[in-house]
């Protein structure tokens, strides 16, 4: 990983407080075109935020781990607030920006190298992308289970996107042999320079129900988006 995606976010917190110029982060799949992903939006305020974060946000208690904490947007709101929280991400640049913001515990760490137990355990911004692919699903979800305290509780949020798939006819032209719809390949680049390609996965509930169940997590769906997105809460 180049950790360009780091790059960005520290070249935005530095923007904020010198004449260093950022530049938004071009994105696109397999399945759509480039689209541009403000920085700014990554460092969203409480209010800023769609409403299944905030519902995260207000849900969340206990000693709390943000996974793929990004900016610390969600970390950041829930120290002010009191709560005991570690923020862990893979990109290096993405814990200097949250060190820098005051956050009191972050690490760069893969969720696969966590072993602390935690009583809410955070995935937000599509959650389920982290797993990249349906065949890992288990793997992820049962390490995750491994790190709850007795009660604890995941909050994770995803989308289905059958709707990418749809055309102006109101059909659907997915390839039944291919993979599972949601596992796409997820590119970025930011100032002309592209990362390494990533595997992201975007889950419908019903599969991520399934999933759970069949690591023993109970899967409630807490709230609907306006956008086939939703947040869950596995306990
Ligand atoms: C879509 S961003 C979301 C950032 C932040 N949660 C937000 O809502 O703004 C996903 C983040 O997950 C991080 N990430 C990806 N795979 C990870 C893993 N296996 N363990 C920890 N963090 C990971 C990425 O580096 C990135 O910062």
């Amino acid at each position: 990983m180049k950790d360009i995606f780091g790059k960005a976010l520290l070249d935005y917190y530095n923007s904020i407080f010198s004449d260093y110029e950022a530049e938004d982060i071009v994105t696109w799949t397999n399945i759509s075109d480039k689209d541009v992903l403000p920085l700014p939006y990554l460092f969203r305020s409480y209010k800023e935020m769609p409403k299944l974060e905030q519902k995260a946000l207000q849900l969340a208690k206990g000693k709390v781990l943000d996974v793929g904490c990004g900016s610390g947007c969600h970390s950041m709101y829930l120290q002010n607030k009191g709560l005991n929280i570690k923020a862990i991400d893979i990109s290096k640049g993405a814990i200097e920006v949250v060190n820098q913001r005051g956050m009191k515990y972050a690490e760069v760490l893969d969720i696969l190298d966590e072993t602390e137990t935690f009583d809410t355990i955070l995935l937000l911004m599509n959650g389920t992308g982290i797993f990249q692919e349906l065949k890992q699903v288990s793997k992820y979800l049962k390490h995750l289970k491994s790190l709850l305290n007795p009660n604890g509780q995941i909050l994770i949020d995803s989308s289905d996107i059958k709707y990418m798939y749809e055309d102006e006819d109101g059909g659907f032209w997915m390839d039944t042999n291919a993979n599972y719809y949601g596992e796409l390949d997820y590119f970025i680049s930011y100032k002309g320079e592209k990362e390494i390609p990533i595997k992201w996965l975007y889950l419908d509930f019903e599969t991520l129900k399934l999933a759970c169940e069949s690591v023993g997590l109970q899967c409630e769906l807490v709230l609907e988006g306006e956008h086939f997105d939703y947040l869950a809460r596995l306990r």
